[in-house]
């Protein structure tokens, strides 16, 4: 099953994607595996609105998610930015200072993803289930 979703670059918006992205999520998922993905999308959605979009609202964050029955979740977020240049490593990851105001999302994405690859303007998180 692939699911897509367009939302333009106001943080208004991640309310819309979470509720999307809970919608399609699959029911025997445990909440606390839920949570995590949930709690990353956000990030990587507030980043590519942020970072990637430079919150200018007419720019678009172009959000797929693809379920592969009883095995994967992949989930593509895509802005019209100039692209992430590189992700944290695990150990860099590992080492977050939790209370730092900056910095938490990628690590995040990182530690509670299964894998996490970007492509220039896109980053593509894997959660198996
Ligand atoms: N979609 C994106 N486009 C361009 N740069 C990005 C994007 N997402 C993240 N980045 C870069 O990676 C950095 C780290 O992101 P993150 O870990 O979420 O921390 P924060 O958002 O608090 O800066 C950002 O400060 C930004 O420079
Ligand atoms: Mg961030």
């Amino acid at each position: 099953m692939t699911r897509t979703l367009i939302v333009s670059s106001s943080l208004d918006e991640l309310e819309k994607a979470s509720l999307w992205l809970i919608r399609y999520l699959p029911k025997s998922l445990s909440e606390s595996k839920k949570n995590n993905i949930v709690l990353v999308v956000q990030e990587m959605v507030t980043n590519a609105i942020i970072h990637g979009n430079k919150s200018i609202k007419s720019k678009e964050v172009f959000l797929s998610l693809k379920i592969i029955e009883n095995t994967s979740i992949t989930f593509t977020i895509e802005d019209e930015g100039l692209g992430l240049s590189s992700l944290p490593s695990k150990e860099e990851a590992k080492k977050m200072d939790y209370l730092q105001e900056g910095g938490r999302g990628l690590k995040l994405a990182v530690l509670l993803s299964d894998d996490i690859q970007i492509k220039e303007n896109k980053v593509i998180l894997v959660f198996t289930i």
